[in-house]
């Protein structure tokens, strides 16, 4: 039994990107992870040093009114699906290169829990 359980699991592994690596993210465990975030962005429609990810999934990069992007980041088209959040908070210079971002958040749950914590908020 667990082994058939353990198989389809692989499976589902193989089958669904993005469910690779990580459970299900746990938004209030993302609540918490975003403490790193908050120094520079705000989760209010407000801009602090970094643009408001108020509704962020969803969204197109680079389109808060007002902020002053990256022209990396204004010109690459990406739209914030969880996946490209994914990829992009493994290692923002990577994702995007010359992006003002820098910090990176290494742990495929840790991102997952941020993310699910991102689109508790709103957004599409
Ligand atoms: C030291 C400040 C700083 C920290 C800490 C930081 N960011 Fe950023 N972030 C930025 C800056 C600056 C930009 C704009 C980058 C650009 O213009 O290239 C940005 C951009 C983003 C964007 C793209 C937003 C958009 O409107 O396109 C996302 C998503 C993001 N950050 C998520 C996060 C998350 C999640 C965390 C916490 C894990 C985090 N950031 C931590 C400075 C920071």
């Amino acid at each position: 039994m667990l082994h058939a359980l353990r198989s389809i699991l692989s499976i589902a592994t193989v089958c669904i990107p993005g469910l690779a690596a990580a459970d299900a993210g746990d938004p209030l465990r993302g609540q918490q992870l975003f403490s790193r975030c908050s120094g520079c962005h705000s989760v209010q429609p407000e801009t602090k040093s970094a643009p408001s990810l108020n509704g962020v999934v969803g969204r197109k990069a680079g389109s808060v009114e007002g902020y002053a992007y990256s022209t990396a980041l204004s010109n690459s088209g990406i739209i914030w699906t969880e996946d490209a959040l994914d990829n992009y908070l493994a290692g923002p210079a990577k994702a995007v290169r010359g992006t003002r971002m820098t910090l990176s958040v290494p742990r495929d749950q840790d991102r997952a829990d941020i993310i699910a914590y991102l689109k508790s908020l709103g957004g599409q």
